[in-house]
């Protein structure tokens, strides 16, 4: 293409919304599929393209598809696999939204779903039923940092003829690899790790070839969730650094949460990266560090924890995550809230919950800052 051309290092941003065919035939050709060719962006564009080539190589698929959301991608793959009468076995805790997704498909089109504590696969195995077609899986889970035995799970499903969907915002493909533990479709809000600027709302599908082109020619050009030209192009450009972000959120991150875990103030830290989480050894073996999401419990309710929030100077209080800034939050009354109070608390997401994306700063300011706002 361009690089081709010109020898630009950095590759053009393809700000068309349509295609210029050389003749009629030539049109009719491309709408037919018998000719290759761009026709009209909802449809492709060569900036997504090189996007979409570079997060499939990343995850080890053989086809990406970028989305215009994180929703844009999680409500694509879900309507896709699913007709009424399915069923969905879930990951129990899961982004506020997709749980909001799941409920209205439930509600209006007969599409049934069942939370499962995907940490007990005997659990799993209970829930699967005759017509369920698809495992949806967050790992680690939003908010609650819980991991799931990707590998074990996978498995399970394959013996059932289901879909194993992994929605790998956390991680990132850096860290961790769903395809490679035998997963058939990632996912993610390419909001987070992958643009890891705060300015960019987008999300990418990986899977096979013939997965990813039934769900162009399906999901993404009927229900158009299509993404910018210019914003595919900030994601290439997030990539580029996406090594280097993720071991230092990682390394800062474990340092954050062995501070919290030694303060009085705290009563529970969940990050895979610490040797005393519930399924620490599960993590260091599926995983390739432990990103830059902790979560945490402070003593006292809903008062307690916003108070906390708010004598922060330095830490934001921002929902999203992957950013260079850090970001602090409260699920039950932010990203979670949309799920019923008891069903919330179920899934382990509870008044006293907080969730902190830790940035790049120096890991020295963010502990002090948590330990002013703890002290205070
Ligand atoms: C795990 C997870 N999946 C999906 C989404 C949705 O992504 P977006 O906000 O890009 O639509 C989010 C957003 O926070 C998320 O945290």
């Amino acid at each position: 293409m361009m690089k081709e051309q010109h020898g630009s290092l950095t590759p053009p941003i393809y700000q068309t919304s349509t295609f210029v065919f050389p003749n009629a035939e030539a049109g009719e050709a491309r709408f037919a599929g018998e000719e290759s060719g761009y026709i009209y962006t909802r449809l492709g564009n060569p900036t997504l393209a090189i996007f979409e080539e570079q997060m499939a190589a990343l995850e080890g698929a053989e086809a990406g598809l970028a989305f215009g959301s994180g929703m844009g991608a999680v409500s694509a793959v879900i309507i896709g696999l699913v007709k009424s009468g399915d069923h969905l076995v879930c990951s129990e805790g899961m982004y506020g939204c997709t749980f909001g997704l799941i409920s209205m498909l439930k509600e209006k089109f007969n599409v049934e779903f069942t939370l499962v504590d995907m940490t007990n696969l005997e659990k799993v195995k209970e829930a699967i039923r005759p017509e369920t077609k698809l495992l949806y899986i967050e790992t680690p889970i939003n908010p609650t940092i819980r991991v799931v035995d990707l590998k074990a799970i996978s498995s399970l499903a394959k013996e059932h003829n289901m879909t194993t969907v992994v929605d790998n915002t956390f991680l990132s493909p850096y860290l961790q690899r769903p395809i490679e533990l035998g997963c058939d479709v990632v996912l993610h809000s390419a909001t987070k790790y992958i643009g890891g600027h705060g300015d960019v709302i987008a999300g990418v599908v990986c899977g096979s070839k013939e997965y990813i082109t039934d769900l162009k020619r399906t999901s993404l050009k009927d229900i158009g969730a299509v993404l910018s030209p210019f914003d595919a192009w900030l994601l290439i450009r997030g990539l580029k650094t996406l090594p280097i972000r993720m071991e230092q959120h990682s390394a800062s991150a474990l340092k954050v949460a062995e501070f919290l875990e030694m303060h009085e103030k705290v009563t529970a830290v969940y990050y895979p990266g610490l040797p005393s989480f519930a399924q620490y050894e599960l993590a260091k073996e599926q995983m390739n560090g432990s990103g830059g999401v902790i979560s945490f419990e402070l003593a006292g309710g809903k008062k307690e924890a916003q108070e906390f929030i708010n004598r922060l100077n330095m830490i934001q209080i921002a929902v999203s995550l992957g950013d260079a800034e850090s970001l602090i939050q409260h699920p039950a009354s932010m990203t979670h809230a949309c799920i019923p109070k008891e069903e919330r608390e179920r899934m382990g997401i509870i008044d006293s919950l907080i969730r902190l994306s830790v940035g790049l700063e120096e890991v020295e300011e963010i502990i002090n800052d948590l330990k002013q706002a703890l002290e205070g």
